[in-house]
């Protein structure tokens, strides 16, 4: 049972089905859900994985409602990939599926992908549909966050890929301001992923009012903090063998800002009334007319239904909305890594 979870907001998947809220992806016109799962935490590098919750959590996004789910390439070396394409297996059309691209194979020391060709860079989509079971992406996204000397080749490769039917749109996941509008020159990015939350709302001051002006679909992630905001952390948390968010208590300059935060999580708190606090952080996302979709990480079915949920809730008042900002204020925050 989650520590800050009323029971009531756990329960009923079925009485969802009908009611969240779709948007549409920018200039794409492809609809998806107001909440969506995001895949990287089931495939590896977050502690343990168990392949059947995994495989439980998709099933029960898709009950309550979700049909955007978020993956790529590098998440688990592929396995997130092929949970998502086993899910998928004769029911295709369920599904919104985004993956990304370019971490795998990337040479550090040049800044530079492996992808030279655009040959070579639609070979490696073609493993993601491959290991995703079908012969199309609805969201093909750019994974470096930042301009790298084959970024022509992405956009070459990727609207390639749009004539080809192999994928329905194209985006990218950065939060460099410059890289977003150089990515968009030509005006065709349909989608940009982001990190934004409570605790970094930077975005507000002039990505999204970019993306709003330019049809760009905006994809949340970071919403929960990687678990910061959802207020189950405490200053006594350890994180297991295998989870990145071991620095938090290993690397001391990560370490202060982790307590930061959580002095943060706990002023929330008050605000959550009805809520848990994963629902209040969500649904800080979702008021956000710029934000298309916010795709946290649920890993058991528990978790997602708790996040559908924030869907189905009503806005915050002006009151809770005055109270974040006392907290943390319109554009600031920090970047959490990521981001
Ligand atoms: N560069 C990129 O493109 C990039 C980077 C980061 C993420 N992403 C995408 O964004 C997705 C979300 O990742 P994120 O980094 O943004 O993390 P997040 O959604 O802020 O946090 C995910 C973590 O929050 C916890 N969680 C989720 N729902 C919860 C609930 N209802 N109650 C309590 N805990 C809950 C889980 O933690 P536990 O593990 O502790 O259960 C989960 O691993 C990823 O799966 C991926 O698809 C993309």
């Amino acid at each position: 049972m989650f520590p800050y979870c009323p029971a009531q907001f756990l329960a009923e998947p079925n009485s969802m089905v009908k009611s969240l809220a779709t948007h549409r992806l920018g200039k794409s016109g492809i609809e998806v859900s107001v909440i969506g799962t995001g895949l990287w935490a089931v495939g590896g590098g977050w502690g343990p994985v168990d392949d059947q919750n995994a495989l439980d959590a998709i099933e029960a996004s898709l009950d309550a409602g979700i049909n955007f789910f978020d993956t790529a390439d590098v998440y688990g070396n592929g396995h997130s990939e092929e949970l998502l394409g086993k899910a998928m297996r004769g029911r295709r059309e369920r599904f919104v599926v985004a993956t990304k691209i370019g971490w795998v194979g990337y040479d550090g020391k040049n800044n530079r992908s492996q992808y030279d060709s655009v040959d070579k860079l639609i070979a490696g989509v073609e493993e993601s549909l491959r290991r995703l079971q079908t012969d199309h992406v609805d969201l093909i996204q750019n994974h470096i966050f930042y301009r790298e000397p084959n970024t022509d080749i992405f956009l070459e490769g990727f609207q390639r890929l749009q004539r080809d039917g192999k994928a329905r749109a194209y985006g990218l996941s950065s939060s460099d301001f410059a890289f977003i509008k150089d990515f968009n020159h030509d005006g065709l990015c349909a989608g940009l992923q982001i990190d934004y939350s409570i605790l970094n709302r930077t975005a507000e001051s002039e990505i999204f009012p970019y993306c709003q002006a330019n049809s760009i679909g905006v994809i949340i992630r970071g919403s929960l903090a990687m678990g910061i905001l959802a207020g189950k952390f405490n200053s006594e948390t350890r994180f297991p063998e295998g989870d990145f968010r071991r620095n938090w208590h290993e690397n001391p300059d990560e370490r202060r800002i982790f307590l930061e935060d959580l002095d943060k999580v706990e002023r929330l708190r008050a605000l959550t009334n009805d809520r848990t606090l994963s629902q209040l952080a969500l649904r800080f996302v979702i008021d956000h007319p710029a934000v298309t979709t916010v795709i946290p990480g649920a890993r058991s079915p528990k978790q997602a239904r708790e996040n559908v949920r924030a869907g189905l809730l009503p806005s915050l008042t002006p009151a809770e909305r005055q109270q974040i900002n006392s907290l943390v204020p319109p554009g600031g925050g920090r970047k959490i890594w990521p981001a």
